[in-house]
């Protein structure tokens, strides 16, 4: 659990232009990123994830507004808010994650160590807590 940290990202930052933030393979990660996906248009109210990943690594960005993200090692749960481009929250494998409290027009940015693969999905609680007592 402890691993898994709110990573702060250089902002190049222009009076004129306004902020741009650089996230780069080799550099501030600990793992190479191979896919990004975006949630947007979240419905007041919404939560997603409830599911964790039995190998993926995952960097989760407000890009826009903000929301929670509860990360659960099947033993102590914690919530961390992301509310600023410029911050990741890097998820380690083997964490339940349930994402809440959007903002209107938020927009959830989710860098991954690996392509879509159901098959790293544990998407029931119980599968979940029983992969972590293996
Ligand atoms: P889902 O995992 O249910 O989203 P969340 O956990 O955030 O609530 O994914 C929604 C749908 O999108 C589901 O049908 C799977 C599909 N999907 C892909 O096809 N590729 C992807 O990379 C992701 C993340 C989801």
């Amino acid at each position: 659990m402890f691993d898994c940290t709110i990573v702060e990202f250089d902002k190049h930052h222009s009076d004129r232009k306004g902020n741009l933030t650089v996230v780069e393979n080799g550099k501030t990660l600990p793992f190479d990123v191979k896919r990004a996906y975006y949630l947007y248009d979240i419905p007041g109210g919404m939560e997603r994830g409830a599911h964790a990943h039995r190998k993926l690594y995952q960097l989760i960005i407000a890009a826009s507004g903000s929301f929670d993200v509860v990360l659960n090692d099947g033993t102590i749960s914690r919530r961390f808010t992301l509310n600023r481009p410029y911050q990741g929250l890097l998820v380690y494998p083997g964490m339940w994650r349930d994402l809440t409290n959007f903002s209107s027009g938020s927009v959830c940015c989710v860098l991954a160590s690996d392509i879509y693969d159901e098959s790293d999905y544990i998407r029931d609680y119980q599968d979940f807590l029983d992969f972590r007592k293996r």
